[in-house]
This record gives structure tokens, sequence and C-alpha cells, in this order.
């Protein structure tokens, strides 16, 4: 049997475990996807563990993004510009780390709009989820992305390691934007909505939020109701997972309505 896990702390809320259990019977694959409970004390152990127990590889989510990143013997170009990795595949006594998140943002506005880089894109807030949005952007050409957070000391310090970024006010002029990227924790259930400004916009504009709970939030109804394109947070973690499932399985899986219905359950 084929096996492979997300290993996190606290890990009970993770949608992983029911995005690959998807995908390993709808491809007939005999496999399994655990989610494991690892803590910081225990990781190292864990990462020495877990190939020799047969798991062919395993997801990673906080606080060990940056640690097993910092452990593993091969890094991809993109895990290494983020200085962390989501995605760990365990081969020939190595531990080869991925970071599929840029992927994940990336593949989702494409497969959810007609979104093309060739204009400005506004992008709100500066954690470490901006980051990741921030270099796929970057990667696929955007000529300037402005870059706005409530706390500005932030979004400098983000800025720098982007030459293609500009910083701000919060909240920013909408102003000739083609794209809005939301990763603040606004709009999510128990948060105050993101009240930005969307009149500036034009007709052709996206607007796209990471937060998926809710799937709709207050920014994109706002969006939709202007008539704008709008793209929810979901789908980025759904695409994400294609790469590890990939290696692991064998198999490169799709990310379709069935697979949204399996995980929103
Ligand atoms: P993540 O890894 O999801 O990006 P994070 O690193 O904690 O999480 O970043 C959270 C982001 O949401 C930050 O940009 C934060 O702004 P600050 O840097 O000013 O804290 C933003 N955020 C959270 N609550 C906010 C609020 N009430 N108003 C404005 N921005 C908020």
């Amino acid at each position: 049997m084929k096996l492979a896990a997300v290993i996190g702390d606290p890990i009970s809320h993770s949608k992983s475990p029911k995005v690959h259990g998807h995908w390993l019977s709808r491809y007939g694959i005999n496999g399994a996807y655990v989610p494991l409970h690892v803590t910081a004390d225990d990781l190292g152990q864990t990462l020495d563990l877990l190939p020799r127990l047969g798991f062919r590889g395993c997801n990673v989510t906080l606080p060990h993004k940056e640690a097993v990143f910092a452990r593993a013997d091969q890094v991809t170009d993109r895990a290494a510009r983020m200085g962390a990795a989501n995605t760990l595949t365990f081969r020939d006594g190595q531990i080869l780390a991925d970071n599929t998140d840029s992927l994940g943002f990336l593949s989702n506005l494409r497969a959810g709009s007609e979104w093309t880089a060739d204009t400005p894109v506004v992008v709100l807030g500066a954690g470490g989820a901006a980051r990741g949005v921030l270099d796929a952007l970057t990667q696929a050409g955007v000529p300037e992305i402005r870059l706005s957070n409530r706390t500005r000391a932030k979004a400098d310090a983000l800025a720098e390691l982007f030459p293609n970024v500009v910083v701000a006010e919060w909240l920013p002029d909408l102003s000739g934007a083609g794209l809005v990227v939301n990763t603040t924790a606004l709009g999510m259930a128990g948060q105050p909505p993101l009240e930005v400004d969307l009149t500036a916009l034009s007709a052709d504009a996206v607007v796209t939020d990471i937060v998926y709970t809710p799937l709709e939030t207050p920014l994109l109804a706002a969006a939709r109701g202007r008539g704008l394109t709008t793209v929810d947070g979901l789908g980025m973690l759904l695409h994400q997972a294609v790469p590890g499932f990939a290696a692991w399985f064998g198999q490169t899986p799709q990310v379709d309505d069935a697979l949204r219905a399996a995980v929103l359950e």
C-alpha cells in the first residue's frame, strides 16, 4: 500500500486528507493519506521514521514549513525562494522539499478566470501567505505589484525581496489594477470584512481571496455584485495538492467540481 501523510500542530482542521482521500478512491489507488499531529519536539524523529515505515512523502503545515525546509537534502527553486516547504518526498534515503503554494495560487487563478499577467496587481496583506502570492505573480511576469498592509513595516520588508513590488497605503486605491488579491485574515468567518473600495476597478478586473471559510467572502460578494470575475480560495488548497499526489501515488490528479464537493462535505 502506498502511504502519505500531512504533519502539523494542530492538524485536525486540515482538509488535505479529504483531498487526497477523494483522489485515491477516484483513481482506484491502493493507498492511504493520514493526518499526523506532530509537535516541533517530535519533528526530527518523525522525518526519520516516516520513510522507514514506508511513507512516500508528506505534506507539511504550520508550524513546520520552515523547519522541514532546513532539514531537506534537496529543495526546489520555488521552495528555496520561500525558505519553506509544504510537500516532502522521501526517495533513496533523502528528503526532497517543494513548496507548491505559489503553483496552487496561480493554477486556481487561471482555472477560475481569464486573468493575464500584463496589468498591475494589488496584494492586500504581508504575512506568510502574501509571500507565496508575490512569488507566484513575479514568476508569472506581472509588471507591477502594489503591496498594501495595515502594518506598513511588514510590507516594506517583504517588498525588498521582490524587485517589482511597490508599497501602497492601507487601504489602497485600486485604479488600473487587473487583479486584486486578499491575503489577510479579513473576511474569514469570525473576522471583520475587508472593506476596500472596488469602484475604481474596470469591468475586466479579477478579485480573488485566499480565505475560503466562507467560500464567498464579503469582498468576493461585493466584487460579484459589481459584475467582476471572482475566484475563491478553496481552489488554491486543491491545486497545491496536485504535485504531492502525483509524486507519491503515481497519478496526476484532476481538480474538478467533484473534488470541491467532496472537500466541502
Ligand atoms: P498568513 O500566513 O495567513 O498570511 P499572518 O502571517 O498572520 O498569516 O498574516 C496575517 C495578515 O492579515 C497580515 O497581513 C495582517 O496584517 P498586519 O501585518 O498589520 O498584522 C493581516 N490582518 C489580520 N487582521 C487584520 C485586521 N484586522 N486588519 C487588517 N489586516 C489584518
